[in-house]
């Protein structure tokens, strides 16, 4: 299948600027290049033209809501017609509230097509935040309660239904940061959350392992990758850092792992930081991490 690269360039989930330029620094970085050494046909269909960032204080628990509800509806047609292409969508952010968009419209297709959604969210955060809970207003804290049908009114319901995705379709790696209600609601919901002290004590492989058990022939597995998910170490620009991430191996063995599922239909990459990263680093482990996801191994048999 085609590889379709959308870029969305926006910071207005977040109140750390920069994320918005994140698509060039993937382009930079190389993304279309990697992407066609693995042999698929790629297209750049270049960045969607949304309102500037106002960097304005949250109102009624969230901050720039109408920005994000446009934003979100260009990321929503933009995935919804690769997919009706048959294509890949590869959504390039931009900050982690864009998820809401492309995973809406990923749900709408496989409902559609009787396919079976599961998401893989690697992240350092479970974004499970919503306008009464949130510390920060900040709606890219907030895209997975969106998805679940428990956001702003505005936000939910894209795909068709209230809930894009149930509390089981989907996973988290990598978690190390929630806050106080978030946890409770991950608790009450039932969420799957694998945070770092479950990958130091099982390690990424029984990890990945658990998290993939329940992908089949019918599933459409998108992955949903925020770059804070990896140690600050290694990926340096990003809004939202936190100490404590998987290596790079580990990284390379669950972007393997998940490849080997055989079912990785979808993604979004976001939250990469050019403003506060070290001469393009991390757009360029972003694209080792994808070549990874699309089939590039260490394994030598
Ligand atoms: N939990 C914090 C908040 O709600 C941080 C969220 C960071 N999210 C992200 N996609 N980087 O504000
Ligand atoms: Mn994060
Ligand atoms: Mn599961
Ligand atoms: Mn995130």
């Amino acid at each position: 299948r085609p590889i379709a690269l959308i870029g969305a360039p926006t910071d207005v989930g977040a109140s750390v600027r920069g994320a918005s330029m994140g698509p060039d620094a993937l382009r930079v970085a190389g993304i279309v290049d990697a992407l066609r050494r693995r042999g698929f046909s790629v297209a750049d269909h270049g960045n969607l033209a949304g309102p500037p960032n106002p960097g304005q204080m949250p109102q009624g628990g969230l901050r720039h809501l109408d920005e994000v509800v446009a934003w979100n509806r260009l990321v929503y047609d933009a995935v919804d017609a690769a997919l009706g292409r048959g294509e890949f969508p590869l959504l390039m952010g931009g900050d982690h509230c864009l998820a809401i968009g492309s995973i809406s419209a990923i749900a709408w297709h496989c409902r559609r097509q009787g396919k079976n959604l599961r998401v893989i969210w690697l992240d350092a955060h479970t974004d499970v935040n919503n306008e009464t809970i949130s510390p920060s207003g900040n709606l890219h804290g907030m895209p997975v309660a969106c998805l679940l049908g428990l956001g702003p009114a505005s936000l939910v319901g894209w795909s068709g239904e209230r809930a894009a995705i149930g509390p089981a379709d989907i996973d988290f790696i990598g978690i190390r940061s929630v806050d106080n209600e978030e946890r409770q609601a991950i608790r009450t919901l039932g969420l799957q959350v694998f945070d770092m002290r479950h990958i130091d004590e099982h390690g990424m492989r029984n990890t990945m392992a658990e998290a993939l058990h329940d992908v089949h022939e019918n599933t459409h597995l998108h992955v949903s990758f925020d770059l804070d998910c990896l140690d600050p170490l290694d990926a340096p620009g990003v809004g939202t850092g936190v100490r404590g991430g998987p290596t790079y191996r580990e990284m390379q063995l669950c972007m393997e792992m998940i490849a080997d599922s055989g079912q990785f239909a979808s993604m979004d990459v976001v939250e990469i930081n050019p403003a506060l990263d070290v001469r393009n680093r991390t757009a360029e482990l972003a694209v080792e991490f994808i070549d990874s996801l699309f089939g590039a191994s260490t394994l030598v048999r």
